[in-house]
């Protein structure tokens, strides 16, 4: 059964040492995409939805409609909710068929979001659906902020109290297009990996804000008319390295996005006599297609995990 929750593919990731990629989808068109390239890879892969593009593809129906065009689909993936903000937005996805959920209540004390926390826990694992949580703060624009990085200590506590299935850290990655600043030297803090990974052996761990924005894809995003003038993502051999630790998921947003736009923008600009839209979605899914194949294959480690039918 290809549509499966996480448990099982984040035991083969952490033991293997690599990270499933977890790409922000809006349309069902992504998706198909997001699994033609995996299952050319032979990698597990996460559809992963926020609130705002469960919204988008009218919520009740989605795991139905991927499921319907999944059916020649054998690699594992899972549908997840991304930064969920309440209990109802995750109860709902789980009731739709989602088979993970996140819970973002990082906003609020230790002990409100170990109380919703748990209350998601309780929830999903009934209807045998996985839960990320989160501790720390993953926006780049609060770096210098006291909370920014995950305390160890505070995350093995939190694991503890809430039984969630995965933690989201704040090592460094960020949301937003400059997750460093200009002058700052893009680093990540491994140690704190290391440490929950030395007391909490097996446990998954999860980055997000983790686009590496590369020049190129800037470029090319700017180029037939887009205008973002300034970008710092994070290396790649530092996710590789975080993957290879105990990172299992990496959430890819604003690449994925990005190459989709840089591909509908080039498509536009060259099909001025055009009007058919598969004309200029197909160049558009295309991009995506390429940056899926690219971080699975030289960063997350994640091809060839899946053994052929
Ligand atoms: O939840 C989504 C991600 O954290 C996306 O981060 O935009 O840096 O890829 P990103
Ligand atoms: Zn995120």
């Amino acid at each position: 059964m290809p549509l499966v929750n996480l448990n099982q593919l984040y035991k083969d990731a952490y033991v293997n040492k690599y990270a499933i990629g977890a790409f922000n989808v809006d349309t069902l068109a992504m998706c198909r995409a997001v699994l033609e390239v995996s299952q050319k890879n032979r990698s597990p892969v996460i559809l992963m939805f926020s609130e705002g593009s469960r919204a988008f593809m009218h919520p009740g129906n989605i795991k139905d409609l991927i499921e319907n065009i999944s059916q020649d689909i054998t690699i594992p993936f899972a549908i997840h909710l991304d930064h969920g903000r309440s209990i109802e937005s995750c109860i709902s996805c789980i009731d739709e068929g989602f088979t993970s959920v996140m819970i973002d209540a990082s906003k609020y004390s230790f002990e409100e979001n170990v109380r919703i926390t748990k209350q998601v826990v309780e929830y999903a694992h009934k209807h045998n659906v996985t839960v990320e949580a989160e501790v720390g703060c993953v926006e780049a624009s609060k770096k210098d902020e006291d909370n920014f990085y995950t305390d160890p200590d505070v995350a093995i506590r939190f694991i503890k109290e809430t039984g969630c299935d995965s933690l989201a850290v704040s090592i460094g990655t960020g949301h937003g297009l400059m997750k460093f600043k200009e002058d700052e030297k893009p680093q990540l803090r491994f140690d704190i990996l290391e440490k929950i990974n030395e007391k909490l052996p097996y446990f998954p761990l999860v980055l997000h804000g983790s686009s590496s924005i590369s020049p190129s894809l800037l470029e090319d995003f700017n180029k037939y008319g887009g205008n973002i003038k300034t970008a710092k993502g994070i290396d790649e051999a530092l996710l590789s390295k975080a993957a290879s630790i105990n990172v299992c998921k990496i959430n890819i947003g604003t690449d994925f996005r990005m190459s989709y736009i840089t591909g509908l923008r080039e498509a536009l600009a060259k099909n001025s006599d055009k009007f058919t839209p598969r004309t200029f979605l197909t160049p558009a899914l295309e991009k995506i297609k390429e940056c899926v194949d690219y971080k699975q294959n030289h960063i997350f480690n994640s091809v060839n995990r899946i053994k052929e039918e």
